[in-house]
């Protein structure tokens, strides 16, 4: 089995943390997996747990759209999420489960090895700026720049941007996450 494939299989089965015992898919990820671009959500929603896919759902209607109009398509860049699994009722996932789902996170950057990685909210760009070494402070003050990063050893610009489900109602916050996408991906 190759190493991806273990990791994808290991992430199907993980029982590392609570959050197994409420899932019904863990949603490893998809793309391509030679992609030089990987986008990081939170954690799957409704749609994703029913699925075993990322960012399916509403807010994933918006991200692939904004990923179109940067010139690539949906499936040539690598999508996954902080945490593999759906937190109940959509909570925010907690430090702990962070933690525990963070070996296939940093295992997905090794393989893939991503020139640039566009982290979507809060908790994916304060986790990427912490694996990086990087002082995060808030996305109001962060957001749509580019940051240099060693995570694991490899050189990578992280982009910190809005959460695309919390632009889907607030035009205002929309625009702000286009132009991210237009200005610096
Ligand atoms: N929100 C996320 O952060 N990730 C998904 O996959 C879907 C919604």
């Amino acid at each position: 089995m190759s190493e991806w494939d273990s990791l994808v299989n290991s992430i199907l089965n993980c029982k590392r943390c609570r959050l197994s015992q409420y899932r019904r898919n863990p949603v490893p990820g998809e793309g391509n997996v030679n992609a030089g671009v990987m986008f990081i959500g939170e954690a799957p929603g409704e749609k994703e747990d029913e699925t075993g896919r990322p960012f399916v759902g509403a807010a994933g209607k918006l991200l692939t759209e904004l990923i179109e109009s940067t010139g690539f398509k949906r499936g040539d860049v690598y999508i996954t999420n902080i945490v593999k699994c759906r937190p109940p009722g959509n909570r925010d996932p907690e430090d702990d489960e962070i933690e525990s789902c963070l070996p296939y996170l940093l295992k997905q950057i090794e393989l893939i090895k991503p020139r640039l990685i566009v982290a979507l909210g809060r908790h994916a760009a304060r986790t990427l700026f912490r694996l990086g070494g990087l002082k995060w402070v808030n996305m109001s003050m962060m957001h749509g720049r580019s940051y240099n990063a060693v995570i694991n050893g490899l050189q990578v610009v992280i982009i910190p941007t809005f959460h695309p489900a919390a632009a889907l109602y607030n035009p205002g916050l929309k625009d702000e996450l286009r132009r991210d996408f237009e200005e610096v991906i």
